[in-house]
């Protein structure tokens, strides 16, 4: 070509043109190998999410569950203070403990009987809603006049019902 030519410079933008149709050309192939096949089908996840969630097993369930064997429990927590606490939170999974089919015990229940339970949500911390009750442990208990063994809530306070 003649250098005096004006399109002498064309040759520069087909490069930039077949450099820019390479990356193109590579993430259309990235994506069609690296996205799953029913990503966006409902929305901007992957599809086959939901079907494989609702595939697990269900291990909780929820307070009632326990009403059917343990009435008096069920009915004395669910009057008292602690009623927004669920039974599976400070014991354990109804599936491990009990078959609703055939009303049959599994295995025993996990029971703790120790105040690092009711200090998980009671024990004073600067990050909790003030209006959350809350206590200063020692404090506490020496207002109390008890002392700081493992299992010091329980001489006063059921944990079902703790008023
Ligand atoms: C705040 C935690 C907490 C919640 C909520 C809770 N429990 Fe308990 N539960 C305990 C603890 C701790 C013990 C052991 C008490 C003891 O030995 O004095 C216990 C004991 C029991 C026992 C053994 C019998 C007894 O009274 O010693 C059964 C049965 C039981 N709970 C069932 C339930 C059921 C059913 C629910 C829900 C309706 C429930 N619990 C909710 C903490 C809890
Ligand atoms: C199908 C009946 C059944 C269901 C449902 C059931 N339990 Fe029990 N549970 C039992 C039996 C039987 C025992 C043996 C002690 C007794 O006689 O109360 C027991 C005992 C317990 C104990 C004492 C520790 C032990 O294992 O002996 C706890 C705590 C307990 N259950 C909690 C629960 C909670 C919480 C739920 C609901 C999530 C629940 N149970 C649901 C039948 C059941
Ligand atoms: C999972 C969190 C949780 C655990 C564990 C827990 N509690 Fe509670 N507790 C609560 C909630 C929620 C309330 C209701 C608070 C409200 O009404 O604002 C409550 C209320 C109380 C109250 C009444 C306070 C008041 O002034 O109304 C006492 C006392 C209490 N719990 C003691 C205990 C003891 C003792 C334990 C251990 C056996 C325990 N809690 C374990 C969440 C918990
Ligand atoms: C010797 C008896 C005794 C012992 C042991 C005891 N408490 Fe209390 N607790 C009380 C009494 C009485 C009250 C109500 C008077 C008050 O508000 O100070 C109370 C109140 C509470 C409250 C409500 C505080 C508020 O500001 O509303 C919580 C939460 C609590 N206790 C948790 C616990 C925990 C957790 C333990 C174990 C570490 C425990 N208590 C041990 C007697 C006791």
């Amino acid at each position: 070509m003649d250098p005096e030519s004006p399109l002498i410079h064309t040759k520069h933008v087909f490069r930039a043109a077949i450099l820019l149709l390479a990356v193109i050309g590579s993430l259309l192939l990235g994506r069609s190998l690296f996205v799953p096949d029913t990503w966006g089908e409902f929305g901007w996840y992957r599809g086959a999410a939901v079907a494989e969630h609702r595939a697990r097993p269900v291990r909780h369930l929820g307070d009632e569950s326990c009403a059917m064997c343990h009435d008096a429990e069920f009915a004395e927590h669910a009057a008292g203070v602690h009623a927004a606490v669920r039974c599976e939170l400070c014991h354990g999974p109804l599936v491990l403990h009990a078959n609703l089919e055939d009303g049959e015990k599994i295995a025993d229940m996990p029971v703790r009987r120790s105040r690092e339970l009711c200090e998980l949500c009671h024990r004073k911390l600067d990050a909790r809603p003030a209006s959350f009750p809350q206590i200063d442990v020692r404090e506490h208990l020496t207002e109390q006049g008890a002392d700081l063994t493992p299992d010091a809530c329980f001489d006063c306070h059921d944990p079902h019902s703790p008023y």
